[in-house]
């Protein structure tokens, strides 16, 4: 990172803006995430709901996030307190939903990563029926320490790139991890859509049934969407607040939210063939991808090889979205409590492991743990993505829309007039009319009121 004026780590040059934001966005919400709702919710029509949610909510939030950022250099609760001090709420929400997304996160970091030793090992590929992964994924779950284990890793391995400062290493290394983890899934859904039955996989997915969408459909498409993309929770507003003057907000924003989705449905290609070939259902839950995925590989010459990448690259990609979300939290304890970096730094750490060991243990040992009749790590991915964060995208588009000087968010977006914007009317409109009536329509809608 440079350092700016003030003293404050900029961010290098235009690649580096899209490449930590999309390193952001682009992570397990994507390939873990995504397939699973959209399995559990119909396919085809999730998919198409989905897309609006990304284009026509997303995106503008997302811009409106940045524009909070960079016009106030600091951390999600400082930024929206410079801005208007009775509107910090709207920080406090984001650093909340980023501590309580990490639990169940972490979790989800530390499977991968097994799943990667397990590759590099072979010991994965000693099985032939779905079944058998599947009973494979839920032995290694329900285990009291193991998990528990790989996910502490993976927090001390967040915590090394957080305190150690090797953002620049993460940039570099992402210009070129980022582009290969695009072609594995490439060839990754060639031969997924080749398996018996893969045809069926693109049916469900490109194919909508509307009969099957309901109230809930559109909020968790809505939910899917913030989370993938990263908003709604003051992550993009910390990371632009470390964005240069002249980084063009509209071109990373549209680029991050580009790439995201595309990866998204490649993802999508790859899990839903393999699911109607293998004969799993599309509805199975988190574990949708974790028993698919080796049954991909197992079909594929020097399986080993292909997995163990794989699994390398998805380990990667969580990364640095759990190095986002950590940031969110150590930004706001080192500049609201005025700990050190070091002291920050560390505080996120132990309460993020803490948490997620909970998380981990609901699914074994400790599996009579509930909140609102799931799990305790269900109930944390349900919180944060079904409310907290379409609530925090909902209130930034008020508070940017209605509240922001409007000079600032026009001096943000067109870089003080430096670009131009021909769509920047529209921009307004669906920021301030658009997206929070149909935010509070989805929401009602879900508590019964229609
Ligand atoms: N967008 C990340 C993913 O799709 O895996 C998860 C995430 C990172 C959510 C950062 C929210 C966030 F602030």
């Amino acid at each position: 990172m440079h350092h700016n004026a003030h003293g404050r780590a900029t961010l290098g040059g235009k690649l580096s803006a899209v490449l930590v934001a999309a390193g952001s966005s682009v992570g397990l919400g994507n390939i873990w995430r995504f397939p699973y709702v959209a399995g559990d919710n119909g396919g085809g029509a999730f998919l198409v709901i989905y897309i609006c949610c990304v284009l026509l909510l997303g995106l503008p939030i997302m811009l409106a996030e940045f524009t909070v950022g960079r016009a106030s250099h600091r951390n999600a609760v400082g930024a929206y307190r410079a801005l208007d001090r009775r509107w910090s709420l709207l920080g406090y929400n984001g650093v909340l939903a980023a501590f309580l997304i990490l639990g169940f996160y972490f979790v989800v970091s530390g499977w991968t990563a097994e799943y990667m030793v397990h590759s590099l090992t072979g010991s994965l590929a000693h099985f032939t029926e779905a079944t058998q992964y599947k009973a494979v994924f839920e032995n290694f779950i329900q285990n009291p320490w193991r998990p528990i284990l790989y996910t502490c890793l993976f927090v001390l391995a967040t915590h090394a790139v957080i305190s150690l400062g090797v953002q620049k290493g993460i940039e570099r290394s992402a210009k070129v991890l980022m582009p290969l983890l695009f072609l594995i899934l490439i060839v990754l859904s060639v031969h997924a859509v080749l398996m018996p039955g893969g045809e069926a996989g693109l049916r469900f997915l490109f194919r909508p049934d509307f009969s099957k969408v309901t109230a809930s459909t559109v909020l968790v498409a809505l939910g899917q969407a913030f989370f993938s993309l990263s908003i709604g929770i003051g992550t993009m507003v910390t990371y632009a607040s470390y964005f240069k003057a002249d980084t063009n907000l509209r071109h990373t924003a549209l680029n991050v939210t580009i790439l995201d989705t595309a990866v998204a449905i490649l993802a999508g290609v790859v899990i839903f063939p393999a699911v109607f070939s293998v004969g799993i259902e599309p509805s199975s839950g988190p574990s949708l991808v974790f028993i698919t995925l080796p049954s991909i590989f197992n079909g594929m010459p020097w399986s080993m090889v292909w997995s163990s990448v794989f699994f390398l690259l998805l380990v990667v990609a969580a990364l640095t979205s759990t190095i986002s979300l950590h940031e969110v939290i150590t930004a706001y304890l080192h500049e609201e409590w005025h700990l050190t970096r070091r002291k920050a730094a560390w505080a996120t750490t132990a309460a993020t492991a803490l948490l997620a060991s909970v998380a981990s243990l609901s699914l074994g040992a400790w599996n009579g743990l509930e909140l609102f009749g799931m799990s305790f790590f269900d109930a944390l991915d349900f919180l944060t993505a079904n409310i907290l964060l379409p609530a925090g995208g909902l209130f930034t588009c008020i508070f940017v829309g209605w509240k922001l000087d409007q000079q600032v968010l026009r001096n943000e977006i067109t870089n003080r007039g430096a670009l131009s914007f021909r769509i920047y009317g529209l921009f307004r409109a669906l920021l301030r009319y658009f997206c929070p009536a149909v935010m509070l329509l989805v929401f009602l809608d879900n508590l019964g009121v229609f």
